[in-house]
């Protein structure tokens, strides 16, 4: 009997793996007709007990791309967790309807109690302030396509790196490869957990820098990956007040890098880039969407063990 694998963190995932779904979307992407039924009578569950557009669409719209079907919930109000149900009771029942279930929690951890007790995969679509692993595969599969590589790379992380859960996730799967430069650019309350600083000192491939000023990091960059302050996630209102314009990318800013640096962003965003960067051929954050549902539709394949 094949075993039942789950997506909980971009780790969970070797290189070599990694590189085959990428490879797997691209073939996607240049040949979509091809891929139009071979999901045909299978379901996704989309279970969210947080707000989201992008990553529910983007789930739905990879399954209903490849002839599958969906059904789910968009928030916690709208599902038994209201009534008191744990998530492991829920993912019992949704394991008898579905084929594949994605889940978003506002609390870490959550989506790996599910896959604890589900006989169908479980995919983490976001767990509160910790991983956020299918963002991931969408910024890799974007960088290596309009980069040609993901190795050799300075990256500028820049925002909230204390509760973005994109970044973490991202920070882990680019330590990977070879030659990987972190400038993290944050206000001294938003610095990166602990936890990721001390996975970045282990690793002698990579070099990092903490810094304050945006326009300091500008002219090293190759890739500039934009943030939110992530408002949900914070004790109280002022000190989001306070915090959330610190960083605001705008076409002044942009004269600093370089011609071939790539804005990425994995949205919404709110104001840390002026909409007048959206005409700049180096934002890319619009595009990077659509690598999300390509990169999700070979994720759904490999997961559900259906080949091609
Ligand atoms: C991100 C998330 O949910 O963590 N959004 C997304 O999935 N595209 C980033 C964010 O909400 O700021």
């Amino acid at each position: 009997m094949n075993e039942l694998r789950h997506l909980m963190s971009p780790l969970d995932l070797s290189v070599e793996e990694l590189n085959a779904l990428m490879d797997t979307a691209e073939k996607i992407r240049s040949d979509p007709e091809r891929y139009a039924h071979v999901c045909d009578g299978k379901i996704l569950a989309t279970c969210f007990y947080e707000p989201s557009t992008r990553t529910r669409l983007s789930f739905e719209s990879a399954m209903l791309h490849m002839g599958g079907r969906t059904m789910g919930f968009a928030s916690a109000d709208s599902s038994s967790a209201a009534k008191g149900e744990s998530v492991a009771d829920t993912i019992r029942i949704i394991s008898c309807f579905a084929d594949i279930c994605a889940m978003r929690h506002p609390k870490e951890g959550a989506p790996m109690v599910a896959a604890a007790h589900s006989t169908i995969p479980v995919i983490n679509a976001g767990d509160g302030g910790h991983q956020h692993p299918t963002q991931t595969l969408t910024d890799l599969m974007t960088i290596r396509s309009l980069k040609g590589t993901l190795s050799g790379m300075t990256v500028g992380l820049c925002g909230d790196l204390k509760f973005g859960r994109t970044v973490h996730s991202l920070i882990q799967a680019l330590l990977r490869y070879e030659n990987v430069r972190f400038v993290m650019i944050s206000p001294e309350e938003l610095k990166l957990p602990g936890y990721i600083i001390e996975e970045l000192k282990t690793k002698p491939n990579a070099g990092f820098a903490e810094i304050t000023k945006l326009e300091e990091a500008m002219p090293m960059l190759d890739i500039l990956y934009m943030t939110r302050v992530q408002r949900e996630r914070f004790f109280n209102e002022e000190d989001y007040v306070r915090l959330k314009d610190f960083y605001i990318l705008d076409k002044k800013k942009m004269r600093l890098a370089k011609e071939d640096m790539i804005v990425l962003h994995p949205l919404p965003r709110v104001n840390e880039i002026a909409v007048e960067v959206d005409q700049d051929p180096r934002a890319k954050y619009f595009e990077q969407v659509k690598y999300g549902m390509y990169i999700r539709m070979a994720l759904i394949l490999m997961l559900l063990r259906i080949e091609i």
